[in-house]
């Protein structure tokens, strides 16, 4: 899968793909991610790509021209299967849409800042928009590296056994059960025995109650 981030802060978005699984991805890869500066699109040598809001009222708006020269431009060297922009008014970002994004080949995402892009690229170009919860960052970097981290790591193949996707919380709609590991006895507290039994059926069982009786508790809308 490759993925296209459009950014005015492409330094926001090196270190959460350099390492670990995300590294791993690219190694193998299974994944490769390209920053964009957005201001190589800028419609003045003083790199600007953002204006004041017609209307009126505080803050400014990252502008049409920049934005779908750069869309184009990318557009130009494939086809994507998603035009991703990063939003807090966009569908909530959940397990379900990561699975179904990691399965794509091309995506883009844009990231925005200030008060956000002009509508008419969010209606001619964006085909989803993403909210990774309700709250508001000063910019759709750190919402788009949530979303390409959770993406790339159930790409086919970049996970092995020991780290596997299938027991995450959220695949089942249940959240996963307590872990342990050594000591079995640390300051008097006790790992729970069945784990200790050697009896695979029983600690999958103990395992599936424990995930079903945690959700029950915490979060009962995903039942
Ligand atoms: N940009 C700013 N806030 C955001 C959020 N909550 N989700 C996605 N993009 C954002």
């Amino acid at each position: 899968m490759r993925i296209d981030i459009i950014s005015v802060l492409p330094e926001l978005l090196e270190s959460p793909f350099s390492h670990s699984i995300m590294k791993r991805a690219q190694t193998k890869g299974m994944l490769e991610v390209h920053v964009h500066q957005l201001r190589q699109w800028a419609v003045n040598e003083y790199g600007q790509v953002d204006d004041y809001q017609y209307g009126g009222g505080a803050g400014m708006v990252m502008m049409c021209e920049p934005l779908a020269n750069a869309i184009e431009h990318l557009q130009n060297e494939r086809k994507y299967d998603e035009i991703i922009y990063m939003t807090p008014d966009g569908k909530r970002f959940d397990q379900q849409t990561a699975n179904r994004l990691s399965l794509y080949e091309n995506l883009l995402i844009i990231c925005g800042h200030y008060k956000g892009i002009d509508e008419r690229i969010r209606q001619h170009f964006v085909t989803l928009e993403i909210s990774i919860g309700d709250y508001v960052l000063s910019g759709g970097e750190l919402a788009a590296a949530v979303v390409v981290d959770a993406i790339g790591r159930i790409i086919p193949g970049v996970l092995n056994d020991e780290t596997s996707a299938l027991t995450d919380s959220f695949q089942d709609n249940l959240l996963a059960p307590p872990v342990y590991t050594r000591p079995a006895n640390f300051r008097g507290w006790e790992v729970p025995p069945i784990l200790l039994s050697g009896d695979p059926k029983k600690i999958e069982q103990w395992r599936y109650e424990q995930a079903v009786a945690r959700t029950t508790e915490r979060r009962p809308d995903l039942e």
